[in-house]
């Protein structure tokens, strides 16, 4: 298609979680991971992680999930690229209002359907804040990072690849292999700058299960220093949150992290000291394992949750049945 490549160009801006759980919400982003709340009503909540005035928005819905995700691109010229490769492929696009744009602290975004049913929003301008955000950690890791990164479960793996790469010119960073419960777990991870990945795909080997209930089986934000993931790691803990992954580290992004169940059922990886992709010297590796040690589950499992993770594989079994929709 386009001979352009807009790698480097593109970063994950800000998220829109749908729940009905606002007040567990309020707490969990505010008091454990340490988030700035930036605003609050009995509709939506908004958290400033950085300069921007608005990254992390929790809006009153029952999907309990992220419906929406937002990209920020580096400028018109950008924009107008992604426009030409959605039209060639004959992908609705819509016009954000003025309003929706206010919600989500940008000046003006664009939206696609994206593949899993979530929306893909695209935007080049944020709203600042005019003070520095009052946060927890020390700092959290954005910049040409974006805010962070998703994982998502597949049953059209290639088409959610395509998807990233053709449109945003994503790379491959590497593979990872991870036997679970007799089944292989293949996940690839995409980057978009420097982040390792902003996206990793992860499907079942054979035949293809989602055992995910939620479009994302976690989003990952990073944190400035190894102190900032041992504190937050206590207050999620003294605050009785689940951690079906105590802390660990990943061989391909050497990132220590843990991971902590959301209020909507989805988890959160917090993590520490990624390493940033070097494009002039970057091997695509391969790995057989999710994890180099740790990321064992937490003492504090509650029953209820683990069974709660447990249900969201009985329900995988029926995904055999749903479609996913892609947009390609
Ligand atoms: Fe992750």
């Amino acid at each position: 298609m386009s001979a352009v490549d807009i790698f480097g160009s593109v970063n994950m801006g800000y998220v829109i979680v749908d729940s009905l759980r606002l007040d567990d919400w309020r707490r969990f982003l505010k008091q454990g991971l340490g988030l700035h709340e930036a605003a609050a009503d009995d509709r939506a909540l908004a958290f400033r992680v950085d300069a921007h005035a608005r990254r992390f928005i929790v809006r009153r819905g029952d999907a309990e999930d992220v419906t929406v995700s937002g990209w920020q691109v580096r400028d018109a010229a950008t924009l107008a690229i992604i426009r030409e490769r959605l039209a060639a492929r004959d992908i609705p696009v819509e016009t954000g209002s003025a309003e929706e744009a206010a919600f989500r602290g940008v000046k003006s975004f664009i939206r696609v359907r994206g593949p899993k049913d979530m929306a893909i929003e695209i935007f080049t301008d944020a709203l600042l804040a005019d003070a520095p955000p009052r946060v927890l950690p020390s700092g959290f890791v954005t910049g040409e990072s974006g805010l962070g990164h998703f994982a998502i479960t597949s049953k059209r793996p290639e088409k959610m690849l395509r998807f990233w790469q053709e449109i945003f010119d994503a790379r491959l960073s590497d593979r990872i292999a991870q036997p679970m419960a007799g089944i292989i777990l293949d996940i690839s991870f995409l980057r978009l700058n420097e982040r390792h990945h902003s996206i990793a795909v992860a499907t079942t080997r054979g035949l293809r299960l989602d055992p995910i209930r939620t479009r994302v089986q976690h989003m990952n934000l990073l944190v400035e220093t190894l102190e900032d993931l041992s504190a937050a790691f206590e207050r999620l803990t003294d605050l009785g949150y689940a951690m079906p992954h105590e802390i660990g580290q990943h061989p391909n992004d050497r990132e220590v992290s843990f991971y902590v169940l959301s209020p909507s059922g989805f988890e959160i990886e917090l993590g520490w000291n990624a390493l940033r992709v070097d494009e002039a010297t970057w091997k695509q590796g391969s790995y057989n394992a999710i994890s180099v040690w740790g990321h064992k589950p937490g003492r504090n499992s509650s029953i209820d949750k683990l069974l709660l993770n447990l249900g969201n594989f009985r329900r995988g079994l029926g995904s055999l049945l749903n479609a996913e929709y892609s947009p390609f």
